[in-house]
């Protein structure tokens, strides 16, 4: 940043896990901004984080945007998101905001919409786009060093048990959203297509308390995806693995195999008469840790350079078109054509 630019401010709104993480690095690791506060209508937990961190905490964004903030980081759970990205850029803000975009289509195309008659940069948080191993997946495809991509592979496995809301698929969008959205938004990175069919089949094995009241309920999941062009893609989906957060991903080719990710956490392994032993990962923000910051980095530079960022509103959109067909093909057992979701906003 040149000596005399003025600081970009920058306001977080719902410092949870996600939330969070965006702070630590606005507060003290992405050049040329300053952290404003903390909004979340949890007060008591936002003072504490905010106080750690030496900046406000509000229950509500409006004071700030009175004070000049320059853009937000949405970290809200999902259901919130359209809301106030809306009421963000029409105040004037660039925004940030965690996948998924939105919770239906019409909210994301409310959101485009804005986007793009304020002129505000608008992201969306699909950081694995800055996460070096997917990066470098990216670049040898488009090297063509495997030729063209046959079948595309993308897993999230998560080892927490979900969070109670999530339970209802209706008000949540599951599994598919919240932790496959980054595997849905890779394989439309890697194909650079558009996507025309998905069949995904889905239940409920770990989670014997969310039976009887959310028989729609889905722990794992496993998702076939047709690319226009006959691309092949897998998305599959698990949490409560316990073993460790696992995120893997291959792209077989006409030429060859690129893979990506995988369980180990080190390279260290324990051998005893026992058996061998090593440390798998244990969170998302450990593997990520990197990828987040320079996804915040990269917003700045978005807003300071006037640039289309790596994963704007196109791609939250068409992740959650993805997401919907998904969980309709689980709910009716057949395989669903992303026309009949995007036909009936
Ligand atoms: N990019 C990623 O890898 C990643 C990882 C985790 C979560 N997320 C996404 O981030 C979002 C938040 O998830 P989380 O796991 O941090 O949830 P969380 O429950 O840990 O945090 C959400 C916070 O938002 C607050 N909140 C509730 N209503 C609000 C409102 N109207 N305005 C502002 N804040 C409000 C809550 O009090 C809570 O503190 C979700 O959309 C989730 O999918 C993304």
């Amino acid at each position: 940043m040149k000596g005399n630019m003025k600081k970009l401010k920058i306001v977080i709104i719902g410092a949870g896990r996600a939330g969070m993480i965006h702070a630590r690095n606005f507060a003290s690791y992405v050049p040329g901004v300053e952290l404003m506060g903390l909004v979340d209508p949890n007060m008591d937990a936002c003072q504490t984080s905010a106080g750690e961190l030496g900046v406000s905490a509000a229950e509500s964004p409006d004071e700030f945007y009175d004070q000049g903030a320059d853009a937000v980081v949405i970290a809200s759970p999902t259901r919130f998101h359209r809301d106030i990205a809306v009421k963000a850029m029409k105040s004037g803000l660039h925004v940030l905001c965690e996948k998924p975009m939105a919770m239906t289509v019409a909210e994301c195309r409310d959101m485009a919409e804005t986007a793009s008659s304020t002129g505000k940069v608008f992201q969306v948080g699909f950081m694995r786009r800055f996460d070096a191993g997917f990066q470098e997946v990216a670049r040898r495809l488009q090297a063509g060093e495997i030729g063209d991509p046959i079948s595309i592979r993308s897993l999230t496995y998560g080892p927490s048990i979900p969070q109670p809301w999530m339970y209802d698929i209706s008000a949540s969008n599951g599994p598919l959203a919240e932790v496959n959205s980054h595997d849905i938004d890779t394989l439309f990175w890697y194909a650079g297509k558009e996507v025309e069919e998905v069949f995904a089949v889905a239940g409920n094995y770990r989670c014997p308390d969310a039976r009887e009241k959310y028989p729609d309920f889905y722990d794992n999941v496993t998702m076939t995806v047709r690319f226009c062009d006959g691309t092949q893609g897998i998305v599959q989906g698990a949490q409560g693995v316990r073993y460790g957060y696992d995120s893997r991903c291959e792209v077989l080719g006409v030429n060859g195999l690129l893979t990506v990710g995988g369980l180990a956490a080190d390279t260290v392994r324990g051998y005893t008469p026992e058996g061998f032993s090593g440390n798998t990962v244990g969170s998302w923000r450990n593997l990520f840790t990197e990828a987040y910051l320079a996804e915040d980095i990269d917003f700045i530079d978005c807003i300071r350079n006037n640039r289309a960022p790596q994963a704007g509103a196109q791609a939250g959109l068409q992740a959650l078109e993805v997401v919907l067909a998904g969980n309709r093909s689980i709910r009716e057992r057949r395989p669903v054509s992303l026309s009949e979701i995007r036909e009936e906003v």
